[in-house]
């Protein structure tokens, strides 16, 4: 974060730093918000394939279903423009566990959280900040690397993200998902998720979700359609080319000296140490 004028770009709210398109009014504001029993919430730290995720969620619907942008994103009319939708919800957050809006809680609303090998995610992440405009610049990965380490990126720590979730992972409500399982077998995970919302899908149909999902079809649509950044999953950019760079597991191995590697390793035992995962 190398001038004031970037500065700018970034806030910190209860110690996690947001982008200035997450007002501080709005963050304010979500401890009251009105969650509905039938809102989906698709959980995740950024770069841990969340686009993907709600690809997936969406084609599994027959019946209208609403895809908004983050409850975190916008100013303080983003409330009443979630309160306008009138069919299921299904909204996206980077927000810690804390920091969800207790009215989700309380009402036991179905949540699938997302995670991704944290080094690929951290390779990710710094090839979204260096071609994205509305992130502070950085100049290069080893520079990247230590924010990273140090939870100095947009939604603070991986570690710190991943452990307030992780604690309820055992809650009926929540649903843990990894990218490489998806990766692996995305069928299987299509029919786990399908499970856990309770939908009847069809093998066929299935096959057909998983088809659509693909990482070519979706940047080839992406490339297609005309983005209104409003409505894209990740608000930070209108530009959805930046979401499907590479779509593959270990890239972190074409980036990480064999020094950072150890580092990273010796920060995840030490930090992960209270994971059962
Ligand atoms: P890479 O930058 O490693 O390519 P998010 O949606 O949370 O911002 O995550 C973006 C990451 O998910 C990007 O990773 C992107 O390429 C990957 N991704 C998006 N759609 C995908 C798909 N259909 N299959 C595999 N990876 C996908």
């Amino acid at each position: 974060m190398s001038n004031s004028s970037e500065e700018e770009l970034i806030h910190m709210f209860k110690g996690i730093p947001f982008t200035t398109r997450s007002s501080p009014e709005l963050l304010k504001s979500l401890d009251a918000f009105d969650a509905r029993e039938d809102d989906l919430l698709l959980v995740s730290y950024p770069k841990s394939g969340t686009h993907w995720l709600a690809g997936v969620i969406k084609n599994l619907y027959s019946a209208q279903v609403t895809l908004t942008s983050p409850i975190e994103f916008g100013d303080i009319s983003k409330l009443e423009e979630l309160n306008q939708v009138s069919s299921k919800r299904i909204i996206p957050t980077h927000l810690d566990y804390n920091m969800l809006p207790p009215n989700f809680k309380n009402k036991k609303c179905k949540m699938i959280y997302i995670s991704r090998n944290p080094k690929d995610t951290a390779v990710s992440m710094y090839h979204y900040y260096r071609d994205n405009p509305n992130l502070p610049t950085v100049d290069t990965w080893t520079a990247f690397f230590d924010l990273f380490l140090k939870g100095d990126v947009v939604c603070g720590s991986w570690f710190d993200h991943f452990l307030s979730w992780e604690e309820h992972a055992n809650n009926k409500n929540i649903l843990f998902l990894f990218y490489e399982d998806m990766k692996k077998d995305l069928p299987k995970i299509v029919k786990e998720i399908s499970l856990f919302l309770g939908l009847n899908v069809s093998e066929k149909d299935i096959q057909d979700i998983c088809k659509k999902s693909s990482f070519s079809e979706m940047k080839s649509d992406t490339e297609k359609e005309n983005s209104d950044p409003s409505h894209t999953v990740c608000a930070l950019t209108s530009n959805r080319k930046l979401i499907f760079r590479k779509g593959a597991v270990g890239d972190w191995k074409n980036h990480f000296t064999p020094k950072q590697n150890l580092r990273f390793e010796e920060v995840f035992n030490e930090k992960m140490k209270l994971s059962k995962m």
